[in-house]
């Protein structure tokens, strides 16, 4: 059966690529906005989590207008990872839209960057009616290829997959884009998902609640929370897209020949933006959809220049606004482009239109701690003492290099035909990889030789 083929086409949320956080699920905050040790993937940092708990009230009350947010801190202490935490905590479909300094400067076109990148952070959430095929997935296969680009990548390339209601059971065979979605959601058998057909969008909505019972030694293993009638329906489903989506939407359908010449994106121009955001109003107004601004994170703010700085702070003023969220690990700074010293490297104007909150560095046990959940987010065993040795380890070069060594290691410990990572894969793992301070002093010490 494969009705999934006939997919319109439509614009979808863009993801964007967070994968050394992907354990990140929320500030970690009790109902009175303190911070649990360790909750959401998040460990320690509570005075970080705590401020910017408040922030997100703040978003929720609409008292973030005109503000704007600064992280600092010493490189490793997290300031990304809160950064997607915030952005979680306002909502599973918060848009989260990361840029560096460096990446902005470089640009030459920095105004339409960051444009685009405003318009990617701010979400719309529509409702429709769409045809939707919900289930449990009791079977889900693969079929791999080689990256066309990286023959050491595997893509997904189609997925064939049985979804069960308690009345009904469809066999799928989706396509690429699906099969993509479904391996980056990380779904597996046992999982509630619904697929919008109309979209070629999965959403995971949970798994199949699973109560163990001991009945008479036997273990018995009921599943509730099961949908009933059939797997294929009509559904008024809620989804959430970016402005810059709409944009490239409503760009493509008003320029097909532009598009059919390989030009895209790039044909997005100011009066299509208008358009959508004209259309944008009338739907919140009918209640058709609703605004949610999301998160554009700048990282190594120190490296804007003035230009920049005021694009932000007219941004911050508009009325479809991302939350602005910078940071920096720099204390005084050159303002790129002056002579003048800066905290920050930041104009005065611009300081004093964010609220300041800064990350510390991380103990011992806070590091360990964290190993612990990104190894367990990326399917590796550790041993107790080895856990032990990396937490030193992060504590006295960095979280970073700790944190980039529980694959080598892991990758060593199964050349020797274990599973789990001993004390002597992560010595070894050491000596073949070495930290970045390590590996400065190496090169420097033999800078005069080749002068
Ligand atoms: N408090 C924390 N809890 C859980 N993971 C964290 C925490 N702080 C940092 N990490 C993880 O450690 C790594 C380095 O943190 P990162 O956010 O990149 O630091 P920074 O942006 O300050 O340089 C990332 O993988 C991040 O997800
Ligand atoms: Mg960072």
């Amino acid at each position: 059966m494969a009705e999934i083929r006939e997919i319109k086409e439509i614009p979808k949320v863009s993801e964007t690529r967070v994968g050394f956080h992907t354990h990140i699920r929320g500030l970690g905050l009790d109902e009175k906005g303190k911070a649990i040790k360790v909750a959401d993937g998040l460990v320690g940092q509570e005075e970080a989590r705590e401020a910017l708990g408040v922030v997100a009230q703040m978003v929720r009350e609409g008292k973030m207008a005109g503000r704007g947010v600064l992280i600092v801190g010493p490189p490793g202490t997290g300031k990304t990872a809160l950064a997607i935490g915030l952005a979680k905590e306002l909502g599973e479909d918060t848009p989260f839209v990361a840029l560096g300094g460096a990446e902005i400067m470089g640009s030459p076109r920095k105004s339409e960057l960051l444009m685009q990148a405003m318009r990617r952070a701010i979400g719309v959430r529509v409702k429709e009616k769409r045809t939707v095929y919900e289930g449990v997935v009791r079977d889900l296969k693969f079929r791999v290829a080689r990256h066309p680009l990286n023959p050491y990548v595997k893509i997904p390339r189609e997925a064939r997959l049985t979804l069960e209601t308690e009345d009904d059971s469809v066999t799928l065979t989706v396509d690429e884009d699906i099969a993509l979605q479904l391996r980056q959601l990380g779904v597996k058998r046992g999982d509630i998902i619904a697929i919008d057909a109309d979209a070629g969008r999965v959403y995971k909505l949970g798994r199949a609640r699973e109560e163990k019972r001991e009945e008479g030694g036997i273990r018995l293993i009921r599943e509730v929370n099961i949908p009933k009638g059939p797997v294929r329906k009509e559904k008024e489903v809620v989804y959430t897209i970016s402005l810059h989506d709409l944009d490239t939407y409503f760009a493509a359908q008003q320029a097909p020949l532009s598009l059919l010449a390989g030009l895209g994106p790039e044909s997005v121009t100011d009066e299509v933006r208008k358009q959508v955001d004209k259309m944008v109003a009338e739907w919140i107004k009918n209640g058709r959809a609703e605004l949610v601004p999301g998160v554009l994170f700048i990282d190594d703010a120190h490296l804007l220049d003035l230009e920049v700085f005021s694009f932000l702070s007219r941004a911050m003023e508009k009325e479809f606004a991302p939350i602005i969220v910078l940071a920096t690990n720099r204390g005084k700074a050159k303002i790129r482009g002056t002579d003048e010293v800066a905290p920050h490297g930041m104009p005065l104007d611009m300081l004093d239109r964010l609220l300041i909150v800064r990350t510390r560095p991380y103990n011992k046990d806070e590091i360990k701690e964290i190993l612990k959940i990104r190894a367990e987010e990326e399917g590796v065993k550790v041993s107790e003492a080895a856990l032990e040795k990396l937490a030193e380890l992060g504590e006295q070069k960095s979280l970073r290099y700790a944190l980039n060594l529980l694959q080598p290691a892991y990758t060593i410990a199964r050349r020797e035909g274990r599973e789990e990572i001993t004390p002597e894969d992560v010595d070894e793992a050491i000596k073949r990889f070495v930290d970045v301070k390590e590996s400065v002093q190496y090169v420097e010490k033999f800078k005069d030789m080749f002068l």
